[in-house]
């Protein structure tokens, strides 16, 4: 087995954008020739600003988008050789809002089961019994499993959304900013968990994450995009001590902006 789990190479993902009465139609480069290398186990970061194409990059290593060019290997393999359900039982998303990410129809039993269900060929009992053991060990009460999302805290909709997105047992999670819209009371809770959960089921993660006090604690590895392209990427503690990039030290200076507290003036 080799130790690259994922890798982009030369991606890139153009929209179509502007045309109608706003004007003329353009080019978006979202992705501009990205070429990325996701670890067996770890937990790679991927920070930068506001429209540098981070989400872009999570949905095409999800297989939710197409690379306008280049290519996606999972595992060595071409993504687009691998069947679909195939590929998503592998790599699973978790997204930012637990409130739009849940169907508010479903109990929590239900939204969890919903990939093997999809998937097919594994027993009700069998669904039941993974959904139970998920619930314990993201420290959910058993009564949970027939409640409602909206019966639900924010950070207990984020945990069934984590549970649905191991249900299927994935190599690779994909967190698009999954704390950011928790209350920061259980924002630490929901990253101690994924960070257990790393361990218990030898996952690998790709985090994006706005806030760079998170990325310092859980990653191993950052990549920093600035509009479309990857200007550095380097292990953590590295990054942090000394980053190589002017622009990984702008942005790093400006998250570590306070205001003063005193002058000596
Ligand atoms: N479906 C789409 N159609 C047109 N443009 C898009 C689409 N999706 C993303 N874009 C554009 O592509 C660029 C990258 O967007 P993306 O959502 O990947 O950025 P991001 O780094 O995740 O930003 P944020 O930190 O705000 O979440 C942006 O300019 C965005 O407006
Ligand atoms: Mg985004």
């Amino acid at each position: 087995m080799s130790d690259i789990v994922m890798e982009l190479r030369d991606v890139r993902r153009t929209y179509r954008i502007g045309g109608g009465m706003f004007g003329k139609q353009r080019d978006l480069h979202a992705l501009d020739g990205v070429s990325l290398q996701l670890r067996r186990g770890e937990v790679l970061a991927l920070v930068g600003e506001s429209g540098s194409g981070k989400s872009t990059l999570s949905r095409i290593l999800l297989g939710l988008e197409a690379p306008t060019s280049g290519e996606v290997f999972l595992d060595g393999a071409p993504v687009a050789s691998i069947r679909r359900r195939a590929f998503a039982a592998r790599v699973q998303p978790v997204f930012q809002d637990p409130y739009s990410s849940l169907n508010p129809r479903k109990t929590v039993r239900q939204i969890i089961e919903a990939p093997l269900v999809i998937a097919g060929g594994v027993a009700a009992s069998e669904r039941l019994r993974r959904v139970r053991e998920l619930l314990d060990i993201l420290r959910m009460p058993e009564r949970m499993l027939e409640a409602y999302p909206s019966q639900m805290s924010g950070g207990q909709r984020q945990r069934v959304a984590i549970a649905r997105a191991l249900i299927s047992r994935p190599e690779i999670v994909v967190c698009d900013e999954p704390t950011s819209a928790l209350d920061v009371s259980v924002q630490a809770e929901v990253l101690n968990l994924l960070m257990e959960l790393r361990a218990e089921f030898g996952l690998t993660y790709l985090f994006i994450s706005h806030d760079l006090a998170v990325v310092e604690y859980i990653a191993d590895r950052v990549a920093v995009m600035q509009s479309g392209r990857l200007v550095e990427v380097a292990d953590a503690e590295a990054l942090f001590a000394a980053p190589a990039h002017d622009y990984t030290r702008r942005l790093l200076a400006s998250a570590l902006t306070v205001p003063a507290e005193s002058s000596e003036a």
